[in-house]
């Protein structure tokens, strides 16, 4: 996929993107340091391509989405859509743009008013649109519902009334309403058991087929990302550190934070169970470290990666931020994530359907 797509122009490309947060705290709006949430961060996605952005809690993975939606401006760098930079198109046409981008909430049952039936819900964003007929409105809400696997009979549940899998096909429902071409979906299956997890995965995949979609899913779970995403970026305090296909990522991770992801996934070796959580400090955005994002944390740093910050850097399409991946590369791999075989072959059965 990725060889006859470097001539096309990507949907969705970032530029040396900087978002600076804060600056200002309380009511009296106190001047603090603003805090680095992405820094300096380029990659692009093609036209129906699942790109996985993988980092822990804090790393900026939402304010990334965020500033691709338009609700957190960047600080520096720029935003290209079908290669226009949207930052310097005129803000209507810059909107316009960015209709064709949509987000999936993590708590899909959140992001739905509880007072309001599902059909309302659905009924309503197609109705700020304007211009369609009720009998019209009400037919395309009913296919959608259609296209998510949910029965005609949801549009008079609430949501208190659904499964977190149905909550999920409700929030996909409602974007479709709105002809999406570009969906962040932010933790799509996290809290869902493992059946449900494949059946939403595979439902995106169908979505993706149907509606000529792209993705940048949003996930910490590294076993669904290997098998659900094309590319996968890592994402260590606001830096991609790695950037390459998934089976690239997995078969030879090169940077020491991607391998230190990998082996914290709980695995089986022979009977034994293992798990190596990540050495150190969880990340902060308000203290970063000179040089190397990861290099405090990092049991390879030497004097020149606290020193200097290395810049991802691709060879044979496999990039990586670090100037001691080719010395460590000799590592033991990581094992594959424990998922149990039972799991691991309904997985399988279910996205071969
Ligand atoms: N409004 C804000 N003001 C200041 N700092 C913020 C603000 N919003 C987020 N941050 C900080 O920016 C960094 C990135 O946050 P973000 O929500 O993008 O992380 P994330 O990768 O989505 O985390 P999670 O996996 O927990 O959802 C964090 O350090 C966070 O504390
Ligand atoms: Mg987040």
């Amino acid at each position: 996929m990725m060889g006859e797509a470097t001539a096309r122009v990507p949907i969705v490309e970032l530029r040396d993107v900087t978002v600076l947060l804060g600056g200002r705290k309380g009511w009296l709006r106190k001047s603090v340091p603003p805090v680095r949430a992405v820094g300096g961060v380029s990659l692009s996605v093609q036209q129906g391509d699942i790109l996985g952005l993988v980092g822990e809690s804090g790393c900026g993975k939402t304010t990334l989405g965020r500033t691709l939606l338009g609700l957190q401006r960047e600080t520096a760098g720029d935003i290209r859509l079908d290669g226009a930079p949207v930052g310097k198109l005129p803000p209507k046409a810059a909107r316009r743009r960015r209709n064709d981008i949509h987000y999936v909430h993590q708590d899909a049952g959140a992001a739905l008013d509880p007072w309001w039936s599902i059909g309302r819900t659905l009924d309503e964003g197609l109705r700020i649109q304007g211009g369609t007929a009720v009998a019209r409105r009400r037919a395309r809400v009913d296919e959608i519902l259609d296209a998510v696997g949910l029965d005609p009979t949801t549009r008079r549940r609430y949501p208190h009334e659904l499964s977190g899998g149905q909550l999920r096909r409700v929030a996909l429902a409602r974007i479709l309403l709105l002809r999406p071409r570009f969906v962040i979906l932010d933790e799509p299956t996290s809290g869902l058991d493992m059946s449900v997890q494949a059946t939403v995965l595979n439902l995106l995949l169908d979505l993706r087929q149907r509606f000529g979609l792209t993705y940048l899913f949003i996930s910490h779970d590294l076993s669904v990302v290997k098998r659900f995403c094309d590319r996968v970026a890592i994402m260590y305090l606001g830096r991609i550190v790695e950037l390459a296909s998934a089976a690239d990522i997995f078969a030879e991770p090169r940077h020491p934070y991607t391998r230190a992801l990998l082996a914290a996934v709980p695995r089986l070796e022979g009977n034994t169970r293992k798990v190596e959580p990540i050495e150190g400090e969880p990340p902060s955005a308000a203290r970063l470290p000179p040089g190397c994002v990861f290099s405090g944390r990092c049991p390879h740093a030497v004097a020149e990666c606290r020193e200097r910050e290395p810049e991802l850097q691709a060879e044979d399409g496999h990039a990586v931020a670090c100037w001691r991946w080719r010395d460590t590369l000799e590592e033991r791999p990581a094992a594959p994530p424990l998922t149990g075989a039972s799991n691991e072959r309904e997985y399988a059965a279910s996205l071969a359907k």
